[in-house]
Order: C-alpha cells, then structure tokens, then sequence
C-alpha cells in the first residue's frame, strides 16, 4: 500500500518501488520465528489477559526509574526493562548486572502469568555499558570493512557478552543511513549508501538473533530509527527530514526491507520528524508501510520519552502514538517524574475505556510482543547466562574485534610508500595525547552514554600500547603526547582524536580538526622524519593543510578497544584494505556532500581507499 500519493505520476513511481519494497520483503523461507504453534499461544495468552496486564506488556520502563520501586515490575506486570545509556546498577559489574536483571525476572515470574521481561540494552558496539566487555569500531568502522560475515561474527561476540550479563534484547543494529556528518549520531550508521547500510544490517541482525530467535544464544536484535533519522536538516538530531516519499524510501526505507528479511524481532521509532510531523505519529509508515507492506511481523518500540514530544498534553501523546502502531513504549520516568509509567498505564487504560484506542489495536501489540518472546523461548532461559560469564573480554573475543580494526582502516594518502613501515624503520615516535587515550578511541556509548577520555574500561590496548606490542624486534616506539619534545626518528605517528560524545551533544556547524592537530603536524614535519596522521573520528573531519602537512594520513573511525588491529595494519602485518562508508568533504560549505548527488566533488568520493 502506498500514502500520500500527489500526483498520478508519482504515484505510479511510488507503486513500483512499493512493489520492489514488498517483493524484497518476501523472505526465501517462511521465518521459523513466529511459527503458527508461537502465534496461536500468543493469541491463547492475549486472550486470557486482563486490560492491565496487556498495558503492562506494552511498557518498557528504565531501570533508574524502578531503582528503589522494584515492586512496580509484579504490581504492573511490566513488559520490559532497560538500561539507557547511564543506567548502570550500582554494582556495575558484569555480576553486579547478572544480579539486578535476574532480581527483575524475578519480579516478572512473580506475576499471574509469570511472563519473563525483554531486557534491553545498548550494545551498540559491543557490549559497551560494562567494564571489561569488548568494545568494537562503531559502525562507521565496520562500513568501511564491507565485510557482511565480519559483522555477523562481530554481533555474535557481543549477543554472547550480553547474554551472560542478563539482557536478552540489544537496541542495535542502527540501520541508519547518515547523511550529513554535522550530525552527532553519524558514527552510529554504517554508511551512506542505502544498499551497503542494509546488507550490513541484515549481517548484524542475524549475527545478534542466529538463524532462529528460539537458540538459546539468541539475543533479540532491534532495527532503528525508523525512519529517515539520518536525513534531518543540517544534520540536526531529532530533527526534520524533508522530502517527498519516493526519495525517503529510497534513501531510508531500503535497509528496513533487508533487516525485516533478515527476520529482525523488534524495530525503534525515530525521534525525528517527516516533512514536519514526529515519526512516533506517523500512522502511515508505522503501520501501513511496515507492518503492512513490508509484512514486519515483530513489534515496534519508541525511543527514549520521544512520545512525549508529539503534540497535545500525555494524553494525547500516548493516543497518538499506540494510535500510530507503536507497541511498546520506552519510559525513563517513574513517580514522582511526570510522564512516568504510572501515568502512561492510567491513560492508555482511560482510553481504551473511552474507545479512542481499540482493544484489536492493544491486543494486536500484545500479541507481537507474546510473539517474540514465544519464539525466543524466554521462559526456559529468564536468567543471565552465568556459564557464558567467563568469555567476557576473552581473548577470543577481542580477536574478532582487532580483525574489525584491522579491516576497518582507510589509506587516504599514502606519499612515497611511507606504510608499511619499512624494516628500515627502527625508531617510532608517536605524538598526541590521543595515542594514549582508550575513551577517546571508543567514543561515545562507551560506560557511560557519552563516553569520555582515559581508562574508561578495563582490559582494552590503547593505539601506543598496541604499537608497543606489535613493533617488530629491534624497533622502539617512544611517546610525546604534548608534541613538545622533538626526537630524532625514521617515522613518526600522529594522533588525533575528536572528544567523546552521543546523539545531539555531538552535533556540529565545524569538523575542523582537533584543535591541536595542525601543530602537532608542523612539530613532527619540521624534524624531516615522514609523517602519518592517524585520525580517531566518528566521521570524516575537514583536513585542510593536514593533508599536505602528512606523508600518510589513516582513518580509524571509532576503533574500540584492541588499539593492536591499528597497529597490525602500519606496521604491515596485515594489508589496509578499509573503503569509504561515506564521501570525504573537503570544506563545511560542501556538507552534506553524498554519493549519488548530481554535483559530486568530494576530497575522497564513497568507497576510495588505497592499498599498500
Ligand atoms: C537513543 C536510542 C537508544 C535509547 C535507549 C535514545 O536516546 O536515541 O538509540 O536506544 O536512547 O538508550
Ligand atoms: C540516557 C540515554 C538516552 C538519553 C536520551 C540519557 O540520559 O542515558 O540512554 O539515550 O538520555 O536523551
């Protein structure tokens, strides 16, 4: 089915694509996950619900705002819990997190119908809220890798790091297309091309979920933020995207296709707007496009309070939004807070009474959520999976994510074969506090929701000491991170890092570099030892005189944890094989600048990269 048609040939453009949208939806084989034996149970179980219990399943509340009302998870008969990006236990431990979800389950089994809750978390890049788990590349990173089956491994790792700690639901993969890096979320997405973002998606979808929600190691995977998160004006989070409807499912639609093909449980609602109106109100797309065209049999879960910025007071917003498709809500609120979980299950009963919300419309929600957690298999496997505690940050696991790092890498300059580093190269000099900085290599979401410098976690190798580890026999690497006292050396690293954010804090009108960059690179270039400019960014920054100031200049996004796949690849232990996820600006007037534009000049276009 196909909205908002205006004129006889955009509708009939529209028709076409909506046709490809639904044939690509089709899936080869029917999905085991939501077999007729699972959807007859969930209708069985929905039949048997009181109203309340059926609100309860539809409310996700934070684990801040039950912290000290525990209660609240038996007495409303709560649906899900999560942790938000600073949510953390107070013993935040991977135990400490074991202890706390399975104290909730707990109080979940405690209900009538003791059904176990959806646990969610942010795992986004790996299992990033607990000290010790393996941190990956954000996604720009693993889209400059293309390699789907990398990613799957990838997500693998952390569904198991996660299961062990307790949740069984991770609010990833992003399968946002960004499209303008002034954005702060641009890190989040694996690229900017539709095609490349969703083929990755689907990679992490089934590397999250396996094959079959119902094996015991399966994590429910969660596609967002549906949809056109990555298209807002100027690049503003939460903002605008204006276009018309042809170029939005073009742009933004496609990668929903491959993660519902894929067979992904669970899709978040996108706190921006369409064309002036809020995404959580979007009737059209939630429910016509998603759950009708596309065929999405799983359910919908709104971000973070972003019902609560549609129009009208809470009333209206919850109507609104249960009224649009949404089936779950994502509250961070309890009492006293206004716009708390108490308040939400009073209204959304209020309206049901009233008949401004249908019971087909409550009962429809409640049956995918049933749904899910049928297929998944919840009430043989509430409980954290203790036995999986002990790969935790394993060696194992922080393999596969130095080999993201490794083919992460972008070569975009490369001067007189400066990398590798020859066998000639006995002297390192590396320059720039970032080289020592684990948080500014993981970047946001990393602990806490914004991240931050320093240790922020245990366990992980920053790049200086991942050279250290990696410098062949005979070569040192010694270490200037104020670029203030010059050294003889055969070459010389500089890194530079942008600071540690999330969301809308790290939106910017300027991606100039760092502001020390340009000086560190005069300090080394004026020793006449060659020059590699190793960038730590959630996006393309703009190079300006650093390109010519460089011999080498590397993009290592948001590498994680295992700083050693950096240095495998410069000191030619592993080729560099990395290819733009996105175009390369050359200057701020030129954003947003994006492959496909009929005027496309971009300082490095989509998919360049150079080998050794
Ligand atoms: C973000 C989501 C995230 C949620 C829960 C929101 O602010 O937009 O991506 O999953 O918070 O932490
Ligand atoms: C939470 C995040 C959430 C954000 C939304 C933070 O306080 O920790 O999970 O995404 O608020 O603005």
């Amino acid at each position: 089915m196909v909205i908002f048609m205006n004129t006889p040939a955009l509708g009939v453009a529209l028709f076409l694509i909506g046709a490809i949208a639904s044939r690509a939806a089709e899936p080869s084989a029917p999905l085991p996950y939501f077999s007729g034996e699972v959807d007859a149970q969930a209708a069985a179980d929905v039949a048997q619900m009181t109203l309340d219990e059926k609100i309860g399943q539809m409310i996700q509340a934070d684990y801040l705002a039950l912290a000290g009302h525990e209660e609240d998870v038996t007495r409303l008969a709560l649906g899900s819990v999560l942790h938000g990006g600073s949510s953390d236990p107070a013993d935040n431990s991977a135990t400490g997190w074991a202890d706390v979800v399975d104290s909730l389950q707990r109080r979940a089994l405690a209900t009538r119908l003791k059904i176990p809750l959806l646990y969610g978390v942010d795992a986004v890049h790996g299992h990033n809220n607990i000290p010790g788990a393996v941190i990956f590349p954000h996604n720009i990173g693993l889209g400059a890798t293309r390699d789907p089956a990398l990613v799957e491994r990838a997500e693998r790792v952390t569904a198991l790091e996660v299961l062990a700690t307790g949740p069984n639901w991770a609010f990833a993969p992003g399968v946002i297309v960004g499209r303008d890096e002034r954005w702060g979320r641009t890190y989040e997405s694996f690229g900017e091309d539709p095609a490349l973002v969703g083929t990755l998606g689907a990679a992490a979808v089934r590397g999250f979920q396996t094959a079959h929600l119902a094996d015991s190691t399966a994590v429910l995977a969660c596609a967002k933020h549906f949809l056109g998160d990555g298209g807002t004006t100027g690049g503003k989070d939460q903002g605008n995207t204006v276009c018309d409807e042809l170029t939005l499912r073009r742009l933004f639609l496609a990668p929903y296709v491959d993660a519902v093909s894929a067979g992904v449980g669970s899709i978040m609602v996108s706190y921006s707007s369409w064309n002036g109106a809020k995404m959580h109100g979007q009737r059209g797309l939630l429910t016509d496009v998603l759950k009708g065209e596309l065929g999405f049999r799983g359910f919908l879960v709104s971000d973070w309070a972003a019902i609560d910025q549609l129009p009208g007071d809470y009333a209206a917003q919850v109507e609104t939004a249960i009224n649009a498709g949404l089936d779950m809500i994502m509250i961070p609120n309890g009492p006293p807070k206004k716009n708390n979980y108490f308040q939400f299950a009073t209204l959304l009963h209020e309206h049901v009474t009233a008949g401004r919300v249908s019971m087909a419309r409550i009962d429809d929600a409640v049956q995918r959520i049933l749904r899910v957690k049928l297929a998944m298999g919840l009430a043989a496997r509430p409980f954290a999976n203790r036995a999986l505690l002990g790969s935790l940050g394993s060696p194992e696991h922080r393999a596969v994510a130095r080999e993201c790092v490794q083919r992460s890498l972008v070569l975009l300059k490369n001067a007189a074969h400066m990398l590798p580093f020859a066998p000639a190269v006995h002297r390192v000099r590396v320059v720039g506090a970032a080289a020592d900085d684990l948080g500014a290599q993981c970047g946001g979401w990393t602990i806490s929701w914004q991240g931050s410098h320093g240790a922020v976690t245990s366990g992980g190798t920053t790049l200086l000491a991942g050279l250290r580890q990696v410098a062949p026999a005979g070569c040192t690497v010694s270490f200037d991170p104020e670029g203030t006292s010059p050294e003889a050396a055969d070459a010389i690293v500089v890194v530079a890092a942008e600071d540690p954010y999330a969301e809308g804090k790290g939106d910017r009108s300027d991606l100039a570099l760092p502001g020390k960059t340009l000086a560190l690179l005069r300090g080394a270039r004026a020793t006449k030892a060659p020059v590699v400019l190793v960038l730590l960014s959630g996006r393309p920054l703009i190079l300006g005189d650093a390109l010519e100031l460089s011999d080498a200049v590397v993009a290592a996004w948001l590498p994680g944890t295992e700083g050693e796949g950096v240095a495998d690849v410069l000191f030619g232990a592993k080729p560099i094989t990395g290819k733009l996820p996105v175009s390369w600006p050359r200057s701020m007037a030129q954003i947003p600048v994006n492959v496909g534009d009929a005027v496309y000049d971009p300082l490095f276009p989509f998919g360049f990269g150079l080998g050794y």
